[in-house]
């Protein structure tokens, strides 16, 4: 299964009735498995979750903890941009050079990776000194 439209068939699923802003998205386990997530807002707004979280929540509860491919779908001018809590979220789960999709409902697209989302990310070798 291609990950964008996995992403853009779950972005219809989306909870955002205070943002009106839906958003998608798609990882690649290592397995080849393909998780999906939608951004799910909450009334107590600080309590809303992110596509990206929920689709690496997906993949965790499945058993996967290393992703290899991941897609970020939303209705916009540009490319939608993951926001910083969401590149961490995907450095944890994702070497720098996994490849990263953003893409636009109406066509646009921009390819980017992990590392260049977020480079020089905190990750578990500032803890254990691997
Ligand atoms: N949002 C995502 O789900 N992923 C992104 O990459 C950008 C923003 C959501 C959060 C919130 O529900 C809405 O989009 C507006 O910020």
């Amino acid at each position: 299964m291609d990950l964008l439209p996995a992403a853009t068939e779950v972005r219809e699923n989306a909870y955002a009735p205070y943002s009106r802003f839906k958003v998608g998205a798609a990882v690649r386990g290592l397995s080849g498995a393909v998780y999906q997530g939608c951004n799910v807002e909450n009334a107590a707004y600080p309590e809303g979750t992110c596509a990206e979280a929920g689709a690496i929540a997906a993949m965790v509860a499945a058993g996967e903890i290393e992703l290899t491919e991941v897609a970020v779908i939303a209705d916009c001018p540009e490319p939608v941009s993951p926001c910083g809590g969401c590149r961490q979220k995907l450095a944890e789960f994702g070497r720098p050079d996994v490849r990263v999709t953003l893409a636009t409902l109406d066509g646009k697209i921009a390819e980017t990776t992990i590392g260049e989302l977020l480079p020089g990310h905190f990750g578990r070798r500032h803890l254990d000194g691997e």
